[in-house]
């Protein structure tokens, strides 16, 4: 290699000098259940107790043994992995599967289908990109009727019918200006001025873009369409150009979704013919193409909607005909004590998307699951990935449903009752440190640790990292440099730290991470930057 490339860092250069400055540059080499290893300087393996659990990834442990089995048997049996294009019989497996959860835990009858991806944000494009087919599909039987209604009025006219413009047509913006006040008076003329206005009004009102809602603080994946769902500036705006907008909503506030929805309804323009005259008059446009949110939100801080926010967001969606995304790619796959995060709120999708643990920590699967009344099959000509349900991430999304299905839910009872051990030592320890510590929220095995604003700290290491957004990071390169505990914050909210371990996660290894926890809050309480932070600046020599 030339020497000069062989010194320099080429893969994401910037993110491994931002990380070795925190003292997070540390290369992991092996991993299994809830332990990362490094080696230090003199060669020795390190476990590090990990809390991210790849952002979520591995609900049933890093390297599962039977995961682990089950893929080396399956290259062992030569499974084609790319076979594009034929029939995939454990495709339809998994859908099958994951509809049976769906009918258990969400009651509904209904069927779903499913279109595969490759990650999370994929999954989530593919939803984004049904339900605007949809949408464009209904808009050309919008305008199909209208052009027959059209047909109907002319010869309603012919007959002797009158024209009257009504209140739609009269109340038209500048787009219509001048044709205003030519509808009466002159039956045949006035018809035909009325129709080109419909047509113009209408094509233009058609082609603009759709819009698509979510709740404040939603992440759901950094691709060209669903960052423009993800709500943090800083990830979505320098890119707002390249694809539909949403609107994020303030879903604390009651009537906020419905209010949202009308300030965006819509109309086109139709002629109905009543008796002898004939009128103009509004049918709406569909122009919110979904509403998408994560029944417990992770990048915004680890934040679950309750029940009566779910009833709410059903009700104002059925009465728009307003589709619901429901965003399980964190919350999914038992993470939360079931299946769907959003089982425990009664909060029905017409779209679910999977991805993260669906792979049992070792595939790149994702799923998007679209109910039957929604489901379009044309959408099947007219979406695919090359490596989207191959045969290998497939089987071992379809083999760790089945261990999470396994001895009646037993994976979902461990979710369950292991984060109520976990929320429980932590809620001690914001008894304890009632000034570093604001909140403890979260479900299963799906927690947030939020800090109070630490701005204010008479450390000036504290309250500068605080003030840059830096802090929550800072304190991850602590606990890993000296406590050998692996925790992230949430991306949009750098306050609130988030712990997602695996089932396998014991009580040693709670108390373990009570105890580094503790000391952290100490140093905090105190206001003492200085043990925060690496005595080897450059924070590179492991942990
Ligand atoms: N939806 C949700 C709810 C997510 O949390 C994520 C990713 C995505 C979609 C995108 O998935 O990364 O596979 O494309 N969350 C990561 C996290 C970034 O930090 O938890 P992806």
């Amino acid at each position: 290699m030339h020497p000069e490339i062989e010194e320099r860092e080429l893969a994401e250069p910037y993110l491994g000098g931002l990380l070795a400055s925190l003292g997070l540059g540390v290369h992991f080499s092996r991993a299994e259940k809830d332990t990362l290893f490094y080696r230090d300087d003199t060669g020795r393996e390190v476990p590090v107790l990990d809390l991210v659990g790849g952002y979520g990834s591995t609900i049933i442990g890093h390297n599962n043994p039977d995961i682990v089995a089950y893929a080396k048997e399956l290259l062992d049996h030569g499974v084609p992995v790319h076979a594009q294009f034929s029939k995939h019989p454990y495709a339809n497996e998994l859908a099958q599967k994951v509809n049976s959860i769906i009918r258990r835990e969400l009651g509904t009858p209904d069927a779903y289908s499913a279109i595969f991806a490759n990650s999370g944000a994929e999954a989530v494009e593919i939803a984004m990109k049904h339900a605007e087919f949809d949408r464009v599909a209904k808009l050309a039987r919008l305008a199909e009727d209208i052009e027959r209604n059209i047909e109907k009025a002319r010869v309603a006219v012919a007959g002797g019918a009158e024209v009257v413009g009504g209140e739609s047509y009269e109340h038209l913006g500048a787009d219509a200006e001048g044709n205003r006040g030519t509808a009466e008076g002159r039956p045949g003329s006035a018809l035909t001025d009325v129709i080109a206005t419909i047509r113009s009004v209408n094509g233009e009102r058609m082609r603009a873009a759709p819009v698509f809602l979510a709740p404040e603080g939603s992440f759901h994946g950094k691709l060209v369409g669903s960052v423009q769902l993800t709500h943090n500036v800083g990830f979505r705006t320098p890119f707002a150009s390249l694809a539909a907008q949403c609107r994020f909503v303030p879903l604390h506030e009651p009537d906020a979704l419905a209010k949202t929805i009308e300030s965006e309804r819509r109309t086109l323009l139709d002629l109905a013919v009543e008796g002898d005259t004939v009128r103009v008059v509004e049918r709406d446009l569909p122009v919110i193409a979904a509403f998408v949110l994560e029944p417990v939100q992770g990048e915004a801080g680890i934040r679950p909607f309750d029940r009566e926010t779910a009833e709410r967001v059903q009700q104002a969606c059925a009465a728009a005909d307003c589709p619901i995304i429901v965003d399980e790619v964190q919350s999914g796959m038992g993470r939360t004590g079931a299946f769907f995060a959003s089982s425990h709120i009664g909060l029905q999708g017409d779209y679910y998307t999977l991805a993260k643990s669906l792979g049992g920590g070792i595939a790149k699967a994702a799923m998007t699951l679209v109910r039957d009344s929604r489901y379009r099959e044309e959408f099947e000509l007219v979406h695919s990935s090359t490596f989207a349900k191959d045969a290998f991430s497939t089987l071992i999304a379809g083999r760790t449903v089945d261990l999470l299905e396994a001895e009646d839910g037993r994976v979902y009872r461990m979710a369950a009752e292991r984060g109520d051990r976990l929320i429980r030592m932590l809620r001690k320890l914001q008894d304890e440190f009632r000034t570093v510590i604001k909140d403890v929220r979260g479900r299963g095995l799906m927690i947030g640790l939020e800090l109070h604003d630490q701005s204010g700290s008479t450390s000036q290491v504290i309250a500068e990292q605080s003030r840059a957004g830096l802090l929550g990071y800072v304190l991850a390169g602590y606990l890993l440099r000296v406590h050998a505990l692996r925790i992230l914050p949430t991306a949009s909210a750098t306050n609130t730290l988030r712990l997602e371990p695996s089932v396998h996660i014991t009580d040693a290894e709670t108390a373990r991470l009570e105890s580094g926890l503790r000391a952290l809050l100490v140093a905090l309480r105190d206001q003492n930057g200085a043990v925060l932070l690496p005595t080897d600046p450059a924070g590179e020599s492991g942990a």
